[in-house]
């Protein structure tokens, strides 16, 4: 386990706790996603609209990370529903057990982001474990981008394994690596 840095505090959110800071999430969403390896700038009304919708998701959790009121990184995940569309737009279909979906069975985590200046501090470590640890899910799943080296590099590192591809570039979808765990997630950092 990563030892935290004693001057960030981390906490773990529901939905409803998590609805108070939804303007400091795409605040920090909106500078990370304008630098590389992402190529726009993120669209802030996008982003609340998918925000609005996830954290009423049944499930939803929010890992938090601050330096005194100034938020320097999350992570955020729910369960995936039995009629979710999540293993639907695959590059290279997986059998049917893989994809099957049931109450218990896999845990989407939809963001991990930290700011530039505060990453290799283990940061995103230590929301990874708070946001993972003691999940009832058999497994966790994400999606992230070939080019995103930092990340592929930090979920290599923590025992995620690339499954398949994701995304339609035809229609304006970027293709993404999804990349899947078994929990619980132990490891040694
Ligand atoms: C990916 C990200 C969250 C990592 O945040 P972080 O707080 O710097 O990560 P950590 O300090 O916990 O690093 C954990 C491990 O990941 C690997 N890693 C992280 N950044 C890396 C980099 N730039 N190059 C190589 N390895 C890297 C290292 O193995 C690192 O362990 P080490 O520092 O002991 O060697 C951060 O770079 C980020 O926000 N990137 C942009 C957003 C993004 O791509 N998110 C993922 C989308 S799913």
């Amino acid at each position: 386990m990563v030892v935290p840095r004693p001057d960030i505090r981390f906490q773990l959110l529901d939905g409803t706790q998590a609805t108070a800071h939804a303007d400091e999430l795409q605040a920090l969403h909106a500078e990370v996603y304008a630098n590389p390896p992402y190529t726009r700038a993120d669209d802030a009304a996008l982003f609340v609209d998918r925000f609005r919708v996830q954290r009423r998701q049944p499930g939803f959790v929010l890992a938090e990370a601050h330096h005194g009121d100034y938020m320097v990184g999350y992570a955020a995940g729910m369960p995936l529903r039995p009629s979710t569309s999540w293993w639907r737009d695959l590059t290279t279909q997986l059998p049917g057990e893989v994809t099957a979906e049931h109450p218990g069975r896999t845990f989407a985590l939809v963001d991990l982001l930290v700011r530039a200046s505060w990453r290799r501090q283990g940061i995103a470590a230590t929301l990874h474990d708070l946001i993972l640890s003691n999940r009832p899910e058999e497994r966790a799943t994400l999606i992230v981008l070939p080019a995103a080296t930092a990340a592929q590099k930090a979920f290599q590192k923590w025992g995620w394994r690339k499954v398949t591809r994701t995304g339609d570039p035809r229609h304006g979808s970027p293709v993404f690596d999804v990349l899947v765990i078994t929990l619980p997630a132990i490891r040694e950092h």
